[in-house]
């Protein structure tokens, strides 16, 4: 019986048995996770994971202390973005050597879509368009604006509603789209949207695609170069778990490595790094997407995030995320009927990423109390509660237990108190 099926009946003690049969329980184990607590926020900021701060001693004591700038050969460092690239690549489908872990998402994407759009002034010079989700997350919209204000010449970022996506742009998708940018799960509501069908109506139109994997790298199973897309970018610190402001990672599908060069065109991205020559020539492959030196510290914690991933099967993980989404989208229904919720996250496995948001007008306060007893998911605008679910570190019983805090939270209006309307600067 699938678990969907039975959970409105569950009971604490069936998800104590399924967190006992679950195949991924020994990973637990590995993440540093206070005592008390239940850390839904793992799609925001991963959990730490227990290796991360021997490695960091190890780098800054020994890498660093002992080996100094020797460590950039002698220890790995030079290599770091292409070594990690390659992690994450096994993780999204991306192949070797295709990825290279550098920057943050917001910059990769601004070095992607430059490259895109100079391959398209080449191949299709009508083209100047540039599509993405007007629910994108803020800063994907924001660069691509940036970009298309500094090329001029009519170049546009277009916004189309979740919907226009998902039926595959019947109305948006003109002659004069070069690019689309489309972020696999949604920030907000959790939507997955289909990489292998969406890229084939990109592409049928005429246009290149970049996904933002932010939310789908770590969570689900991902088949980047067997859907056809043309690249990628995402980060590591939320479901790969490396670290508060770890690096961002850019896939180029093989074919496309060596068609543009990108505009952060630093010494990293060079041919030939240490000949200083004053003549820019770019690298062929994937290091061209690198642009200046990396943090040793940042990137060795972050290996230990993609390596505790290397171990997991991801079709577990899958299976794991929606078994728990299932059960979080059926006791909210349930057990806080009584209350004004709505469950926002789709019901359809094939739409839904690893998150449950749910809306209540009073969001922000619910949250305040939900955190202040231990459990701890976060807010968006307007009125969202979102809940990460990150198969490694948390269960059934977890679950079982948020939804119950939230009743009493609700059923006791213990949100309805001033200490709960106060906002921070990060919500
Ligand atoms: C989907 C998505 N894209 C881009 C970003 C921006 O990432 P960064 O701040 O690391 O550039 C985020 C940050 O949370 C995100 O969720």
């Amino acid at each position: 019986m699938m678990i969907s099926e039975r959970s409105a009946t569950l009971d604490r003690t069936a998800c104590e048995r399924l967190d006992r049969d679950d195949p991924l329980r020994s990973f637990k184990d590995e993440f540093v996770l206070p005592p008390n607590t239940i850390y839904l926020d793992g799609n925001s900021l991963g959990a730490q994971t227990k290796g991360a701060a021997n490695r960091a001693q190890e780098v800054i004591a020994d890498e660093w202390g002992t080996g100094l700038i020797r460590s950039w050969n002698t220890a790995g460092w030079f290599d770091l973005p292409t070594t990690l690239g390659d992690k994450v690549a096994g993780l999204v489908g991306g192949g070797a050597g295709n990825t290279v872990v550098t920057d943050t998402t917001s910059i990769n994407l601004f070095k992607a879509a430059s490259a895109a759009l100079k391959m398209q002034a080449t191949d299709a010079p009508e083209r100047r368009v540039i599509l993405t989700q007007r629910e994108n997350f803020p800063s994907d919209i924001y660069m691509l604006q940036g970009l298309a204000e500094q090329l001029g010449d009519d170049y546009e970022v277009r916004l189309v509603d979740d919907a226009e996506v998902t039926a595959g742009f019947p109305n948006t998708m003109t002659a004069e789209v070069a690019l689309v940018v489309l972020t696999h799960v949604n920030y907000r509501t959790g939507r997955l949207f289909d990489m292998s069908s969406t890229t084939s109506a990109i592409h049928a139109g005429g246009a290149m695609v970049i996904w933002d994997l932010c939310h789908s790298a770590g969570a689900l199973e991902i088949d980047l170069a067997g859907s056809g897309a043309d690249m990628a970018v995402g980060c590591t610190y939320k479901f790969l778990n490396g670290g508060p402001g770890s690096p961002a990672f850019i896939w180029v599908a093989e074919a496309l490595h060596n068609r543009a060069t990108q505009p952060l065109s630093g010494w990293w991205s060079h041919a030939k790094q240490f000949d200083m020559s004053p003549e820019y020539a770019p690298a062929e492959g994937i290091r061209r997407y690198l642009t200046g030196t990396h943090s040793a510290i940042s990137m060795s914690v972050a290996e230990v995030g993609l390596n505790t991933f290397g171990r997991a099967d991801m079709a577990q993980v899958r299976a794991k995320s929606l078994a728990l989404s299932d059960l979080f989208i059926d006791l909210v229904e349930a057990r806080l009927s009584a209350h004004p919720v709505e469950v926002i996250t789709p019901r359809e496995h094939e739409h839904r990423g690893s998150q449950v948001s749910i809306s209540h007008p009073e969001g922000f306060a619910i949250m305040s109390a939900l955190i202040e007893r231990g459990i701890i998911g976060d807010y968006r605008e307007p009125s969202i509660l979102r809940f990460g679910l990150t198969p490694l570190y948390i269960g059934f019983t977890d679950v079982w237990d948020t939804v119950e805090a939230l009743r009493d939270i609700l059923d006791n209006r213990t949100w309805d108190a001033p200490e709960h309307k106060l906002r921070s600067a990060v919500t």
